[in-house]
């Protein structure tokens, strides 16, 4: 009974509560909120000054007395508590909408979480959604979230790949009646792109970037293959002879070397996956492809038909699968190819970012 009145004054949330950034769904309306997973917070009265893109704008600039935390660390709480306002104030923020009826921030919510983790990291994600007002919190694995999201037939006997490289996590899976078959869940993404950014930078050049400055290299001129037109991008950071700042000039090929051990990391997870999947599966799989989701996937890539499977998704991300999936074509011994046909998916086109976030309204029953 109280739930039912519940329903009435509240929302029903998806949220896609990722390491770099935070999503919610309003059953409904769609997407209503897209921001960093980031909050500004004093060090001693842990009052909370900022969250969200206010919070990210200060980051690396802000006095001794504050902080600037990442809640969420490959994409499990690292910080229960800023996690905590994180969502608290999201769900606030949603429910003062105004309206003919006043709502009450108590909804029921979905999360999505990283196929690989803990009991314990779960119940983190439950409790902390509970105690930032959700009165239901059910949690669903990223990569089935994914797969919902991008319009995929998940009920279907037909086998489909997701791949999702977020900022702290990809998620691989193959995905079937429903369930998950086969998955892998590396502690691998984005956020070591830019790390491995500033490590190249440090040892070849002398210099040191900052993190921000990093992920700003590998969203301009990343790539996993060469690419039709190589790029440069000048840097500014401090260098490591005389502490004085310095510009530096990087071109792309340069950055794919930088990013090769991490894009590798991430393919040999694909091979992988493909060895472990039932060969009934793999066949759907290459008659469909891969779906790539997650901001990671955006890095440029080769067109698709070199490797001769077929992507739904964003523009790039499509490319970049492709490429990917090159070399766990050919450990299946299989020459796919180059003429299949692509997929007609819903997905094709839509922000990759979103893909997540949107699985809720179909769960949220
Ligand atoms: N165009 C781009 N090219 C390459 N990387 C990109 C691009 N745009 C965003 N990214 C990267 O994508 C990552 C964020 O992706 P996403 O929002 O899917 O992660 P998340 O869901 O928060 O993380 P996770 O799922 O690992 O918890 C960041 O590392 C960001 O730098
Ligand atoms: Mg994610």
């Amino acid at each position: 009974m109280l739930d039912y009145l519940f329903s009435l004054l509240s929302f029903d949330l998806g949220i896609d509560l990722g390491t770099s950034n935070t999503l919610v769904l309003v059953k409904g309306k769609g997407i209503t909120i897209n921001e960093p997973s980031v909050v500004a917070r004093q060090k001693k009265t842990k009052e909370i000054l900022a969250i969200g893109e206010k919070a990210k704008k200060k980051e690396g600039k802000t006095p001794d007395i504050i902080e600037i935390i990442h809640p969420l660390k490959d994409g499990v709480i690292a910080d229960f508590d800023a996690t905590e306002a994180m969502l608290k104030h999201y769900i606030r923020f949603l429910h003062e909408t105004p309206g003919i009826i006043p709502k009450i921030p108590k909804p029921k919510v979905v999360i999505g979480i990283p196929s690989g983790v803990t009991e314990v990291e779960r119940r983190a994600v439950q409790e902390a959604a509970l105690s930032a007002g959700a009165r239901k919190a059910h949690l669903i694995e990223e990569p089935m979230a994914a797969a919902i999201g991008a319009g995929l037939p998940v009920e279907n006997t037909e086998g489909q790949f997701v791949v999702d490289i977020g900022g702290g996590t990809t998620e691989i899976a193959v995905i079937s009646l429903g369930g998950i078959v086969v998955n892998q869940s590396l502690r691998i993404a984005g956020n070591e792109m830019d790390e491995a950014i500033i490590t190249f930078c440090r040892m070849k050049h002398g210099l040191l970037l900052g993190l921000p400055t990093a992920e700003q290299v590998k969203i301009n001129i990343g790539s996993v293959i060469p690419m039709a037109k190589e790029k440069s991008f000048i840097v500014r950071g401090r260098d490591m002879g005389g502490g004085l700042p310095r510009s530096l000039k990087l071109n792309s090929a340069e950055v794919r070397e930088a990013l090769g051990s991490v894009t590798q990391q991430i393919i040999n997870g694909i091979i992988d996956t493909i060895e472990e999947t039932p060969p009934e599966l793999l066949s759907d799989i290459l008659k469909h492809g891969v779906v790539m989701a997650g901001g990671g996937s955006q890095l440029y890539g080769d067109d698709c038909r070199s490797a001769g499977l077929t992507f739904a998704s964003g523009r790039e991300a499509r490319r970049t699968a492709a490429r990917m999936m090159a070399a766990p074509s050919r450990v299946c011994g299989r020459t796919p190819s180059p003429k299949m046909k692509k997929p007609s998916n819903a997905a094709q086109g839509r922000a990759v970012n979103s893909m997540t976030a949107l699985i809720c309204d179909s769960r949220l029953a």
